[in-house]
């Protein structure tokens, strides 16, 4: 049995050896490799041992026109990407990039407070939670546009138009891919909130010219050019997009404040509030059509409109036991003192900035080469991106939904992209033929024997809306957006039985097929190479525990599976459970792929833009009302509001 053993450890090591060949090779034209960006620890994470989490974190070039000219002492142009690896299989690998909004906020959001493994513990760490969206799908966080969150860009190059983010976005991808090859088969989707509803359109369907240069605002006729994802040479298996509450439409959105403000009692009808808010909103109408009339476009925002959140709920800005408070327009059931009114909200975002200062976190992540300090929402960025001159993705919507299904999913709570304002986009929009959902029936849906909102889908277009969460739905209903968007991916729940498997749905009729938990026969005895479960556990097993005993075992069953392919005469390598490179995980020593923050970078950095002190004084900016384009995208800071251009006044 030993002998047979290690003689077959040589043997065993020729595939290996050829694996980490073939998938480690250095991509050739000078990207960092995987294993620079795999992520050893996460300091103070609390981890189930069990279920010990895979990631990968750094920074990928962006830049369309990088080349080898740049000079040396240049910022180049880089996004910043989090990889948190499927922790369980389910019927197929999927892939998920997953986008926050603002323009300016981190993806850091959704990774730490919304669809991530973890939360902040209130003492200075972290701790693993259930309801990640990893649980079965690897999901990627990426801070864009550049200069967003972790991500870099010098100050003379913040990018202005979607058109613009959408070649970075591009560019990201092809070098993401170039590095990470195993991702570009699997299903993919983007999913995101907020002012993410402009960027999923965008980068999953825009027709980017391709032969018109990033700074060109104004694209050419659509018609003659290339798909951004769906079309581009990438050929991505782009099968979904989800957007959380998201701004896709102010021709619909900016009304729906008032019509929100009715139904949910927050102003009374023919009041005098209400008066101010009908009037407001009737003269942002007049200035929407203006400006699309003048620029030719759907526009995304427009200077008077953006005053309209703000006047409908101002009566609810009071003084309560000595301060001034006002209502959270992310979640109407909640209040905040002014001017923030939602953006000290959540209130994790305390301990998140806290913790993403700390330098071992920084170069734990591989983010010591960005150049300034994480901020949840950069606001040079927000004004810098004010995306005037592209049409909004409500135009875009539409030829979307001729290709890839699309959900747009709303917590009922949220006032600031709220679910009214969705509602009414969507019977506004034509696809497919037809104007609005027709005539199809909207279903109950239920998580773990809870109500969990509506659900109502026609061709290709999924609507959700969800009972009692705010802005940001999967901070308020982990489970409960867990299980939306494994429904939404089409997982076959009859293939899952571990984790949240267990936890029982119903959409309309359809029931979740929940596992038995199996009491009795608690050892079954292991036939090796058998069936997929078994396999699985004992991957598991080795990821968790990594002892010698278990190597052991790893590598008699890659003998098992070496020797039954090699019989088989396959054109393919051995089909392990999991992908290659976790063999070499467990190798791989503590990198940063990234260098320090180097005095060229500090030079470099944006003179308008001086977050070393103004982060640290908080979002609230005293005594100055809210700019309200910041009231409607940021979920936070915004040191910057006298920088703003004068377009956007
Ligand atoms: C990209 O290259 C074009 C053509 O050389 C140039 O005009 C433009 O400024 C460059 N864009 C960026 C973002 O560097
Ligand atoms: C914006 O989209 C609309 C609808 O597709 C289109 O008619 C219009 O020409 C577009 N404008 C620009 C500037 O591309
Ligand atoms: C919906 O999307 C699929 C691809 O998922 C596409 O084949 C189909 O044409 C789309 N349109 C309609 C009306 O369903
Ligand atoms: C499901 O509901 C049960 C009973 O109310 C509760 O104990 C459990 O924590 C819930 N599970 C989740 C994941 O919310
Ligand atoms: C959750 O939402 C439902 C539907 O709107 C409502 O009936 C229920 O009272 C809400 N529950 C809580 C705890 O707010
Ligand atoms: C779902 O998974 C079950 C169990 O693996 C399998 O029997 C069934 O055929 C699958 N259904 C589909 C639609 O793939």
């Amino acid at each position: 049995m030993i002998s047979a053993l290690s003689s077959g450890f040589l043997w065993a090591l020729l595939p290996l050896s050829f694996f980490a060949a073939t998938t480690y090779a250095a991509p050739t034209d000078g990207l960092p490799s995987a294993q620079s960006f795999y992520v050893s620890h996460i300091p103070d994470l609390h981890q189930d041992p069990d279920r010990p989490l895979r990631i990968y974190a750094g920074h990928l070039s962006s830049d369309p026109n990088a080349t080898a000219v740049a000079a040396p002492t240049d910022l180049p142009q880089q996004l910043y990407f989090v990889i948190v690896k499927a922790r369980r299989t389910a019927d197929k690998e999927r892939v998920i990039f997953w986008l926050n909004g603002g323009p300016g906020c981190s993806s850091f959001d959704g990774l730490m407070m919304e669809v991530g493994p973890w939360r902040v513990d209130g003492s200075g760490g972290l701790r693993a939670i259930e309801g990640g969206w990893e649980e079965y799908t690897t999901v990627v966080y990426v801070d864009q546009p550049v200069g967003t969150g972790f991500s870099i860009s010098p100050s003379n190059k913040y990018l202005h138009e979607l058109p613009d983010a959408s070649r970075h976005w591009l560019q990201f991808l092809e070098n993401f891919y170039t590095v990470f090859p195993e991702y570009k088969e699997m299903d993919t989707y983007l999913a995101g909130e907020s002012f993410a509803g402009q960027y999923i359109p965008y980068f999953g369907q825009y027709l980017l010219p391709a032969a018109v240069s990033p700074n060109v605002l104004v694209p050419s006729d659509p018609s003659t050019a290339a798909n951004a994802m769906l079309d581009s040479n990438l050929n991505l298996p782009l099968n979904g997009a989800a957007i959380g509450n998201g701004w896709i439409d102010g021709r619909s959105q900016y009304p729906s404040f008032l019509e929100y403000a009715l139904k949910h009692q927050l102003v009374e009808a023919n009041s005098d509030d209400y008066k101010r808010g009908k009037d407001i909103t009737d003269r942002c109408m007049t200035d929407f059509d203006k400006e699309a009339s003048t620029l030719d476009l759907e526009p995304i925002h427009t200077g008077l409109c953006e005053s309209v959140l703000q006047t409908v709920i101002e009566h609810k800005t009071q003084f309560n036991k000595g301060k001034l408070m006002c209502l959270n327009m992310y979640d109407v059931r909640l209040d905040d003192v002014a001017p923030a009114c939602g953006m000290n909200w959540p209130p994790d975002l305390k301990d998140i900035g806290t913790y993403l200062h700390r330098p071992d976190v920084v170069r734990a992540l591989h983010a010591t080469a960005a150049p300034v300090p994480w901020t949840e929402c950069r606001g040079v960025i927000h004004t810098n991106f004010n995306t005037r001159h592209s049409n909004s993705s409500i135009t875009i919507i539409p030829r979307m939904l001729e290709r890839i299904p699309l959900m747009l999913f709303a917590g009922d709570q949220d006032f600031i992209c709220n679910y009214v304002g969705i509602e009414t986009l969507v019977q506004s929009m034509t696809w497919n033929g037809e104007k609005g959902l027709g005539t199809v029936q909207t279903q109950t849906w239920s998580v773990n024997n809870t109500a969990a909102g509506t659900w109502v889908t026609s061709r290709n277009l999924t609507y959700v809306k969800i009972f009692n969460a705010s802005h940001m739905v999967g901070y308020d209903v982990p489970h409960v957006s867990h299980d939306m968007m494994l429904r939404f991916m089409g997982v076959n729940f009859s293939a899952i039985t571990e984790g949240s498997a267990r936890i029982p749905s119903s959409l309309g009729s359809d029931n979740k097929p929940v596992p038995i938990l199996v009491t009795e026969d608690p050892t079954p005895t292991p036939v090796p190479g058998k069936t997929k479960e078994q396999n699985k556990a004992m991957w598991e097993a080795y990821y968790n525990a990594g002892s010698a005993a278990l190597v052991l075992v790893i590598i008699a069953v890659l003998i098992a599976g070496f020797l039954f392919w090699r019989s088989r005469q396959k054109q393919h390598a051995v089909g392990l459970p999991l992908s290659r490179e976790d063999i070499q995980e467990e190798n791989i020593p503590l990198t940063s792929s990234n260098g320090n923050l180097d005095d060229h970078h500090r030079e470099d950095r944006d003179d308008d833009d001086d977050d070393g002190s103004r982060m640290r004084k908080g979002k609230g900016r005293a005594g100055s009302a809210l700019t309200p384009h910041e009231e409607i995208f940021g979920v936070g800071d915004d040191e910057d509001e006298d920088s703003r251009s004068p377009a956007r006044q």
